[in-house]
Order: structure tokens, then C-alpha cells, then sequence
């Protein structure tokens, strides 16, 4: 496997930018079969902020029940579902209390069963969270274990520190480790008298994978939710699973002087553990079986933000298959409103030059932890960075709303909800709070965006750009559209170029990116998008070689002077600021 360090990565693709296109290797060979997991749209549905059916401010499965037909006509293959199990609602349900129950204000199990009835049905197939680090402090095992009960006693990270009679109780804490959300990650218990570890709120006690109990549970969720013929999961929070024996006291990162800010420390004892990597084959094993069995393909997608050399290994091996994929998240973590075409090009290459041999790539665009494309990326870049994602070799993974271009929401502190916005504090919420991107979805015009009743106060304030064309009915009416945009897009994912072409990426000038996708005996496509302010003309056939003399235009950012059914000479295509094109030669002279 050829793994580079990220400023090993950074030199090489420097020293490559030029005119020539980069070719990067064919995705899957042209005979092999692709499963939905990789001919799909991954399509994100924050549980809470969907669509609410009984009126009180909160989305349900009744509401997503109910919408099932939009995405099936939007046309991606898949949706994940953000937990919807028994929760307190600490971090909105990523703190689980018990993990075979349905949450009341989600609705009950026969709602689940008639959600994924009504998804296989349409065609769409089902992933679930799996929420597998930490716990609700509420739910049965920590009770359990903070009353030392046979069996659970070990089932979370109990610790003391060193005996010391001036510290508050007693002892020290057992390390400097830091809780994602601020602050130690070493909460006292009275009833203990010990400290337990949690990486995030002090609501989610870390469980403790060193524990037999902790994995043969861990698979029993897995297995109780594959019995229920869910067809894949999103494993959360992956790197948090083990941490380092004894406890070892993390170096500062130097990145921040902020003692309290989880980025004071470089993560090596508290992440992405030798130990976790070999769990997460474990688990692909267990849906190998189930695959076996049923004979429909099942699919794990792992979130890991980290370096290529950390998260490549979690697809695993030949011999031992890991994830189907660990997300990338370079799109989110690489690029900003500033980004400029060798910018983004570096971060495609980032996941292409070093992922290992015979694995499927994926795109990311965002999700509920991240600001939205159109305010991370650009206003004027919402399409093009769509066509992007969707288009790249591999399963795109869509967080709901971007296909209509939603866009971040100012929360007040007075509104905010986030936990780790709330531990921030007033004055530094706004920076770390993902409240503005988790608003309702926006369907109409009406009251409330359609999302909830005239009257009701929707859990999280809504946008008010659906009054100004940001939601469904109104951009399924206008003549142009981000979703229409989308839907073209879901459309070109049908191509067999699409899926299996090759990818030569290019950086035309500072601003244009392009890439193409070529195939034998099929349709070349080419990409081009403007990122920056001013228009450009560009000449792709200088860059792409044996391009006809004519492309269509197959798809166009809703702001291009040139727009689908179009044809334009391949040696000068205007783009305006943001603008993203698709086009499509005709002629198989490309190939
Ligand atoms: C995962 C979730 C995030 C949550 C965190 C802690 O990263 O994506 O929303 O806050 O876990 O529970």
C-alpha cells in the first residue's frame, strides 16, 4: 500500500501543477459487478430537522415516512439516519440510552418498520448510526457499572489518578486527555469514587472495548438492527473507540495556547488506536455474514477526520476487509471559501493517490457537524461543487438540503442547543456551535418552511431564504434550480462512465479546475468549474486530449450564461464566477 504523509503529498502535487492532466487509477475493473453502496447517492437525514408530522417543532419518522417519494424522485439509492434511538437528548441523540428502543419523539418501532418497508420499496436502501464509543449516561450498563454490578463493573473507563490530599477529590485525575467538547475528559463520580473517561459531553461515558461484555454487546447491536434487515451503517465517532493503556498524557499540538480546547493536544493516545482498526473487521465480518446469507450487499461508512496514513488502513486488507469505506472528509477539512483550483485539486488527490489498491472512493460534501457547502465553500459555488462530488470516481454522500442549496442559519445564544456550543460559552459559541447548518429543511413557502405547523416553534429557527427560492416546491417550479442542477447530476451517475471511467484531473489556470471521465466506447465527460470572481474563457482541448470539436452541456450552475442542451467549442468555454459545467462529447474520439 502507498500511503504519503500529508506534506509528502503536498510537495509531489505542487511540483505537478501544469496544464497536463493527472491521471489517477480506473476505479473498478469494467466487468466487476458495483453494489448500491457504490453507485449511490448517500443521502443524510438529520432525524430532528426533516420534517415534523404531529406538530411539535421536532422532525419524526412519520414526516420522513411520508417525503420517502421526494428522495426516491431526487434519485439517490440510500439514506442514513443520524440515531434515532432512546436518547436524553444530550447531543441530540448521539447520547444512547437504550439501543433497541426507537425515541418517542422520533415515534415507535412499527414507524421504523414501515420507514424501511416503504424505503425498500421505492428502492432505497437503509443505514443506520451506530453509535459505538460512548453512551448516555442514563442508559441500563453505566448504572450498572457505577454500582459496580457483576459483570458491568468495567464496562466504562474508571480511573483515579495519583492519591493527592489537596485535589478536589482527593486524587488527581488520572490524565491531561481532553474532552472533544472542552475542558478534562475525566469526570469525577461520588458514587465511584472514581473518575470516568468521556470524550465528549460528560453525559456520553466512553465504553471500554478492553471489556469482553462491551464487544459481544456492541455486536449484539449490530446484529439486532441487521435482523431488521437494515442494509449498512455509519459508525460514529470511530477514532474515540480505544485509547492507550495507563493512561499516558498527551504533548501539546502547539496549534492553540487555549488549555481547554481539545486541539491543545496531539491526539495519539486517545485516537485512532491499533486496537480499533482490528473492531472494525470484527464488525465487517458480522455484515459479511449477513450478506452471505441474504445475498444483498451491506456497507459500514466510518467517520475518521485524520491524515491518509490514519485513515487509509481502515479499509482494511484483502485478506481483511475492513470498512467498504472510511469517509473523506478532504473536502471538508481542505478546502474553504478561498479555495482555488489547485486547492481543490490537491484535496482529490489526496484520497486518490493514497488509497489503497481495489478500493472504492467517496465524497463527502458536508454533513450535521459542518458549516453548509454554500457557506463553507461559496454562495456562487453550490452547483459546482455538487457536480464535483457527485461526479468524482465513487459514492457521494449528500447531507439533506444541499441539493436545494440551504445555507447556515444564525442561531442566538439564546436558541442554541448544541452541547458543545452551550459548554463554549456566549462569548465563543458562535465558533464552534453547528446549530446554524442543522435547521430545519425547507420545503415551501408556507409557515415554518413547510417543516412544521403554522404556529409551532420548530426546534431550531428556520432559514428565512425559503422565502426568497431556497426550498423544494419552489425550485421544482423555477426554469433553474440548484436541485434541478442535482437531479441532472444523479442523472449522469447512471453513465457508465460515470461509474467506472477513468479520472485525469487538471488545473487550468489559478481559478479552473476540470477532470474528465473516459471510458472506452462511451461519452467522455468533462467538468470545469470557475472558483474564483472574475470570468473566465478557457481552452479544454489544450489541456484533454481528442476532444470532438463540439460538447453539450449537460448540466450548468444556475447562474451560467450557458446552460443544458447548449453546445460550445471545447476550445472556448465561458464561465462565469462559481460557474461549474458538464459537458459531454458526443464522439467517442476521447477514449
Ligand atoms: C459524532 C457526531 C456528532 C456528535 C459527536 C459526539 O462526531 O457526528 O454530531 O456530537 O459524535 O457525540
Amino acid at each position: 500500500m502507498r500511503v504519503l504523509g500529508i506534506t509528502a503529498v503536498l510537495c509531489l502535487l505542487a511540483a505537478a501543477v501544469s496544464a497536463d492532466p493527472v491521471r489517477v487509477r480506473q476505479p473498478k475493473a469494467d466487468d466487476e459487478e458495483l453494489a448500491w453502496w457504490q453507485t449511490s447517492v448517500i443521502y443524510q437525514i438529520y432525524p430532528r430537522s426533516f420534517k415534523d408530522s404531529n406538530g411539535d417543532g421536532v422532525g419524526d419518522l412519520r414526516g420522513i415516512i411520508n417525503q420517502l417519494e421526494y428522495l426516491q424522485q431526487l434519485g439517490v439509492g440510500a439514506v442514513w439516519l443520524s440515531p434515532i434511538y432512546q436518547s436524553p437528548m444530550v447531543d441530540l441523540g448521539y447520547d444512547i440510552s437504550n439501543y433497541f428502543e426507537i425515541d418517542p419523539v422520533f415515534g415507535t418501532m412499527d414507524d421504523f418498520n414501515e420507514f424501511r418497508d416503504k424505503a425498500h420499496s421505492l428502492g432505497l436502501q437503509v443505514m443506520m448510526d451506530y453509535v459505538v464509543s460512548y453512551t448516555s449516561d442514563q442508559i441500563e450498563w453505566f448504572q450498572k457499572s457505577l454500582r459496580r454490578e457483576d459483570g458491568y463493573d468495567e464496562w466504562y473507563v474508571w480511573a483515579v489518578g495519583e492519591r493527592n490530599e489537596s485535589a478536589p477529590h482527593g486524587y488527581n485525575v488520572p490524565s491531561n486527555w481532553l474532552s472533544l467538547f472542552r475542558g478534562s475528559a475525566w469526570e469525577w463520580s461520588e458514587e465511584r469514587q472514581q473518575f470516568y473517561l468521556h470524550s465528549f459531553t460528560v453525559n456520553q461515558p466512553d465504553l471500554n472495548y478492553r471489556d469482553d461484555g462491551v464487544v459481544l454487546q456492541m455486536k449484539d447491536v449490530l446484529r439486532f438492527w441487521l435482523d431488521k434487515k437494515v442494509d449498512g451503517f455509519r459508525v460514529d465517532a470511530v477514532s474515540q473507540m480505544y485509547e492507550a493503556e495507563g493512561f499516558p498524557d498527551e504533548l501539546p499540538s502547539g496549534l492553540t495556547n487555549d488549555t481547554e480546547a481539545n486541539n491543545y493536544l496531539q491526539h495519539v493516545q486517545t485516537q485512532n488506536r491499533p486496537e480499533t482498526y482490528e473492531m472494525i473487521k470484527q464488525w465487517r465480518a458480522i455484515l459479511d455474514e449477513y450478506q452471505a446469507a441474504d445475498g444483498k450487499a451491506k456497507a459500514m461508512m466510518l467517520e475518521v477526520y485524520d491524515d491518509p496514513e490514519i485513515v487509509m488502513p481502515y479499509y482494511g486488507t484483502p485478506e481483511e476487509p475492513g470498512a467498504q469505506f472510511p469517509f473523506n472528509f478532504y473536502f471538508i477539512s481542505q478546502l474553504n471559501a478561498q479555495s482555488n483550483a489547485s486547492d481543490v485539486n490537491r484535496a482529490v488527490h489526496l484520497w486518490m493517490d493514497n488509497m489503497p489498491e481495489g478500493n472504492w472512493p467517496n465524497w463527502v460534501l458536508g454533513n450535521h457537524d459542518q458549516p453548509r457547502v454554500g457557506t463553507r465553500l461559496g454562495v456562487a459555488r453550490k452547483d459546482l461543487f455538487n457536480m464535483i462530488s457527485l461526479l468524482l470516481p465513487g459514492t457521494a454522500i449528500t447531507f439533506m438540503g444541499e441539493e436545494i442549496g440551504m445555507e447556515n442559519t444564525h442561531v442566538s445564544w439564546e436558541d442554541t442547543v448544541d452541547p458543545w456550543a452551550l459548554n463554549a460559552g456566549p462569548d465563543l459559541y458562535e465558533s464552534v456551535t453547528r446549530d446554524p447548518e442543522r435547521t430545519p429543511f425547507q420545503w415551501n413557502t408556507s409557515a415554518n418552511a413547510g417543516f412544521t405547523d403554522e404556529g409551532v416553534k420548530p426546534w431550531l429557527p428556520v432559514n428565512e431564504n425559503y422565502l426568497q427560492g431556497i426550498n423544494v416546491e419552489s425550485e421544482l417550479e423555477a426554469d433553474l434550480s440548484h436541485i434541478k442542477v442535482y437531479r441532472k447530476l444523479v442523472d449522469a451517475r447512471g453513465w457508465r462512465v460515470a461509474q467506472r471511467g477513468a479520472l485525469d484531473t487538471a488545473i487550468i489556470s489559478e481559478w479552473v479546475f476540470a477532470f474528465t471521465r473516459t471510458l472506452d466506447g462511451e461519452p467522455t465527460v468533462v467538468v470545469v468549474g470557475n472558483l474564483g470572481t472574475d470570468v473566465e474563457t478557457v481552452d479544454l482541448s489544450a489541456t484533454f486530449d481528442g476532444l470532438p470539436d463540439q460538447l453539450t452541456v449537460h448540466a450548468a450552475s444556475i447562474s451560467s450564461s450557458t446552460q443544458s442542451g447548449a453546445t460550445v467549442s471545447p476550445q472556448s468555454v465561458t464561465l462565469e464566477a462559481g460557474v461549474g459545467l458538464v459537458l459531454v462529447a458526443n464522439s467517442t474520439s476521447a477514449a
